[in-house]
């Protein structure tokens, strides 16, 4: 079962860690296997909350359209995008377990568009005075753990308040999705070619998919992600969300190209700090600090790391993926090794139109 879950606490210099799971058993693991809930006495008015939007979220599960899935059998069509059940769920509970702060700054991501590499960064900007280089947190802990994803249920509520502003929260969720008291707030997105997206992702979600499924072959994937059915798609909708949003609050919404941020990543580095407002100072740029960073979240350093080769990250109460799973090739135009000319074509025909008169141009590659 792919819980996606991630329960974290933080250290004393205010990065996350995973804290000791908590006792209270997944209510997905009872709705489940058993019926009727076990819960039939709300302790609290957050418990009888939890209840109903557990009912609700069971009722919906029943009633929307259902599509096949990569890792589970059934990805679920809610709101315009394709869903693991869990994240349906946890989107209901959303504003009951999470209070965003105005200072607070959002990584915002298609799976697979470089999410891991965008958290290491923006993590080592926003916290370059309480580590040094030799001795990062990174080096130690890796990025997931880095900060957290607003995606995850986390009932009980798990508390960020205590957390030094800015504080940071990663999602897939699309922006159209989100309350406006998180959108109200500042967001980074990353974008990537979706051919490269579509592989990275295959791959990925073939490593977690279901023993008791078949073989999730590339065509079916292909097939799937054309239709817009993988998890948190449709892809171009997913882009298009925060597309637009960007050009309305670009002050707000800082709009990044993986291909773009690969081939310039001083220049990417030095726009992500200033717009959350956290800019390098002269000093800073004369003593290299942009290109120390670079050089700390770059694929060779972090996949190279033990913690990555070796470590894993916990999403929830039981679901766990190894670090070295979000480090595979880190390039552009992998899709090259395993897309026909007609698959490139149907794709780029896809994305073309989709993203016709929006004056979004992905630096896709030939
Ligand atoms: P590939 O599978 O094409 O190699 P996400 O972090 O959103 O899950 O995306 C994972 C993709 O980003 C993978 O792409 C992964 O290798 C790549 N990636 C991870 N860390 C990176 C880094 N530091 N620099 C560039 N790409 C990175």
């Amino acid at each position: 079962m792919y819980f996606y879950s991630e329960l974290l606490t933080a250290d004393k210099k205010g990065s996350f860690v995973p804290k000791t799971l908590c006792l209270r058993l997944s209510y997905d693991f009872f709705i489940m296997s058993t019926s009727p809930p076990l819960i039939t006495k709300p302790e609290s008015k957050e418990d009888a909350d939890y209840n109903k939007i557990c009912e609700e979220y069971k009722h919906l599960i029943e009633t929307v359209p259902n599509g096949n899935g990569w890792m589970e059998k059934h990805l679920y069509s809610y709101n315009g995008f394709w869903f693991h059940p869990n994240y349906i769920k946890n989107h209901l509970l959303l504003p009951i377990y999470f209070k965003s702060q105005p200072t607070d700054i959002f990584l915002a991501s298609f799976m697979k568009a470089g999410t891991t590499w965008l958290k290491a960064l923006m993590f080592a900007t926003i916290n370059r005075h309480r580590y040094t280089i030799s001795d990062h947190y990174l080096l130690q802990h890796g990025p997931q753990g880095a900060f957290p994803y607003l995606d995850i249920e986390s009932y009980p509520p798990t508390d960020f308040t205590h957390l030094p502003a800015p504080r940071m929260f990663a999602t897939h969720y699309p922006r159209t999705l989100l309350p406006p008291c998180i959108t109200s707030c500042k967001f980074v997105y990353v974008c990537r070619d979706p051919k490269d997206v579509l592989i990275s992702k295959w791959h990925f979600m073939s490593n977690q998919r279901s023993k008791d499924l078949p073989p999730f072959s590339l065509d079916e994937a292909f097939e799937l992600f054309c239709q817009g059915i993988s998890d948190f798609g449709p892809f171009w909708e997913h882009v298009l969300s925060y597309w637009r949003a960007s050009l309305e609050s670009p002050d707000k919404i800082l709009f990044l190209k993986y291909e773009e941020m690969m081939k310039q990543p001083e220049v990417a580095l030095r726009n992500l700090a200033a717009f959350m407002g956290k800019p390098f100072t002269a000093e800073e740029l004369e003593k290299g600090v942009v290109e120390k960073i670079v050089e700390l979240c770059s694929f060779e350093n972090l996949s190279n790391l033990e913690v990555n080769k070796k470590g894993v990250v916990k999403f929830g109460k039981v679901f766990e993926v190894e670090n070295r799973l979000f480090f595979r090739k880190g390039e552009i135009g992998d899709w090259k090794n395993y897309l026909s000319v007609e698959m490139k074509q149907r794709i780029d025909e896809i994305t073309n139109e989709k993203f016709k008169g929006s004056g979004l141009i992905l630096d896709a590659t030939t």
